[in-house]
């Protein structure tokens, strides 16, 4: 057996997420600007390095591994690595594989990717409004989302919706959204909006809606039960009894979940970051290319482990941003 990955803070690390790719086919307000920037493809790792990355954190005691972008299914041959990250399920060293997804690629991959073993996906649905979709997103459209949404639910599988709490954008829709996802089955999650990248001119502190105010805004039409349960992801769970749904919230603003965090990131060109919100990473490419065997790169995972930061500092509290990082969303995934 070999030793579990166990950060300073006695923290578990059971949790990779992996961006198999900075690029995605919609540009959204919160995560992008419109002229993004994005890596020469030159630069990223090929599918069988990711793959060895990815099998070397497995091996290290990883369970959960979430493919996320940017958009991870624009990625070229992204099937062939979900497939071979499917063997890891069939031995049962992992527990779940899963992906993070805009959803506009869905219709096309559902049935392939419940056939890797994927059982739920997270599909990013801020607005159930067509042209409201189309300003946050700029370059999406709902509809092409919505069919990608029922695709994943006839190949079977679960579909949590995410939603970013923005203020004076979607707060008008959040009965709408609830009931909407009540319909369909889906768990619901809202997300804080995070000081990810600078949006040339978007203010964070305009956008920002606390998920208290929304939770207080949701006791107004339903009773809402705390709930144990937990995904492995960040998320507490609220039951709403009139519905019967579960609805998530991520609060990295008003209620910090650090201490139990459980997970990294990779980035597609093999850097590590241990927090979200913070600026140091390990590049893993260095060592995986040193060398067709693990051992170094199994070296430099540990002790990337063992600097895990206690936690972001992410903080708008004094009417300022603070804790901002300059790279965006899409560098990591989320
Ligand atoms: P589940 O497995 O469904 O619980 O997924 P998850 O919440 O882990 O994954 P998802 O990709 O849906 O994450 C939703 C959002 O939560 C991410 O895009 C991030 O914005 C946020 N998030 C996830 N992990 C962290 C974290 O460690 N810190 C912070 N601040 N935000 C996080
Ligand atoms: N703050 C919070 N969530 C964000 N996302 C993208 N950028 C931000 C941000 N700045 C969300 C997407 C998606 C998930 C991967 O991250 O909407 O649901
Ligand atoms: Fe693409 Fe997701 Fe960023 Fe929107 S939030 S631009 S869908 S990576």
């Amino acid at each position: 057996m070999t030793a579990p990955l166990i950060d300073p803070f006695a923290r578990a690390i059971t949790y990779l997420r992996v961006s198999v790719t900075d690029r995605c086919d919609f540009r959204c307000v919160y995560c992008m600007t419109e002229h993004m920037q994005f890596l020469p493809k030159a630069e990223l790792l090929t599918l069988e390095e990711l793959d060895r990355l990815c099998s070397a954190f497995v091996g290290l005691g990883v369970e959960k591994l979430r493919i996320t972008g940017g958009e991870p299914l624009v990625r070229r041959g992204i099937m062939t690595f979900f497939r071979a990250m499917s063997r890891h399920l069939v031995t049962g060293d992992l527990k779940e594989l899963t992906l993070t997804t805009n959803g506009s690629q869905l219709a096309k991959y559902a049935t392939e990717l419940a056939d890797c073993g994927v059982k739920r996906v997270n599909v990013s649905v801020d607005t159930l409004d067509a042209a409201k979709f189309a300003r946050i997103t700029r370059w999406g459209r709902l509809p092409q989302v919505l069919d990608g949404i029922a695709a994943a639910k006839a190949a079977g599988l679960k579909v949590k919706i995410n939603a970013v709490a923005l203020k004076g954008v979607n707060e008008d829709e959040l009965f709408t959204l609830v009931e909407w996802c009540a319909a369909g089955g889906h768990d619901l999650t809202f997300i804080e909006v995070m000081p990810m990248g600078d949006m040339e001119g978007e203010d964070r502190l305009d956008q920002y809606w606390p998920l208290s105010d929304l939770q207080a805004q949701l006791t107004t039409r339903y009773t809402l039960t705390d709930l144990p349960d937990r995904t492995g992801g960040p998320a507490r769970y609220l039951r709403l009894a009139e519905t019967g749904q579960r609805v998530g919230l991520i609060t990295p603003l008003t209620h910090n979940f650090c201490e139990s965090c459980n997970r990294v990131r990779l980035t597609c060109t093999g850097e590590l970051y241990m927090c979200l919100g913070q600026e140091d990473m390990a590049d893993l490419r260095a060592p995986l290319r040193a060398s067709p065997d693990d051992a170094a790169l199994r070296a430099a995972i540990r002790n990337a482990i063992a600097h895990k930061p206690k936690g972001h500092d992410f903080d708008y509290s004094r009417q300022t941003v603070a804790g901002q990082m300059t790279r965006h969303m899409s560098h990591t995934g989320g």
